[in-house]
């Protein structure tokens, strides 16, 4: 596969625009192929037997597109699907939940990490896995918080319903009295201004999706895929969901920081 090659993110939606943004910014001169499965959303309450057929059809779309390496932009399928998955092809392949585990863990001065994710991101306990290998003093407190996803999908992200939701979910992780929280699901860095207000200025919040997008260069420097920056800037970034593409459309422009050209919707049960 060439430098100049695409790199494929994927997410159960809109939240993996979150990870999109900011390997955007980090990584200006590479190319993205974007998928949303939108018309499968949730993955959070998902089973891990769903998860891994849905992702194993998305892999296989992006295959078509000719991808050189495959980022999951979401936690519930990086937690679900992904150790599985790298076994599966040839193209490199990272997710979203090393990358968080680590910064936390180098974040951390009181060893108390709170992890918020979807309810089956804390029930496969990945993240706490992770942070114990890198420091097994570490003390991890996960805590599912299923309704930021609805309400960041409606745009309520600077509402006082989603804060008096947050200061419930909340506050058994500031009882603990933890130092640092990570965003352990794609929505919620789009909570991160309202999260951080009910948290305080002692917790340090940690988006997995900056250190993804590290994680990433360093990953295709290593295998020599770093795009020189001097292909065609012509489809540039490609956007395809599963379902409702206009409301994505308008949804991505809203957080990315460059207007996106159209999105097409594949038929994922095809794949
Ligand atoms: N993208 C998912 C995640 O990061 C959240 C949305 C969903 O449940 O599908 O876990």
């Amino acid at each position: 596969m060439g430098i100049h090659a695409p790199i494929g993110v994927f997410d159960s939606g809109v939240g993996g625009l979150t990870v999109a943004r900011e390997i955007m910014r980090q990584i200006p001169e590479e190319r993205l192929v974007y998928f949303g499965d939108t018309a499968r959303l949730p993955y959070g309450s998902k089973s891990q037997k769903t998860i891994l057929h849905f992702v194993r059809q998305i892999i296989r779309f992006l295959e078509t597109k000719k991808v050189k390496a495959i980022v999951v932009a979401c936690n519930t399928a990086s937690a679900y699907a992904l150790e599985t998955i790298e076994k599966e092809i040839d193209v490199p392949i990272i997710g979203v939940i090393k990358p968080g585990a680590k910064t936390a863990a180098r974040t951390s001065r009181n060893g108390k990490v709170g992890v918020i994710a979807t309810d089956a991101t804390i029930g496969s306990g990945l993240y706490t896995d992770f942070i114990r290998s890198i420091n097994p003093e570490i003390q991890v407190f996960g805590k599912a918080c299923p309704l930021f996803v609805p309400l960041v999908e409606e745009g309520l992200t600077h509402d006082f319903v989603t804060e008096e939701i947050a200061r419930r979910y909340l506050k058994e992780l500031q009882e603990k009295e933890i130092d640092t929280l990570i965003l352990g699901c794609t929505h919620y860095p789009l909570l991160r201004s309202l999260i951080g207000g009910v948290m305080g200025d002692s917790v340090q919040l940690v988006n997995p999706a900056y250190e993804t997008a590290l994680s990433l260069r360093r990953l295709l420097t290593e295998k020599g895929l770093l795009s020189d920056g001097l292909a065609a800037a012509e489809g540039k970034y490609e956007f395809y969901v599963s379902d409702g593409a206009e409301k994505f459309r308008v949804f991505a422009n809203s957080i990315l920081p460059r207007e996106i050209p159209a999105t097409q919707v594949v038929d994922i049960e095809k794949y």
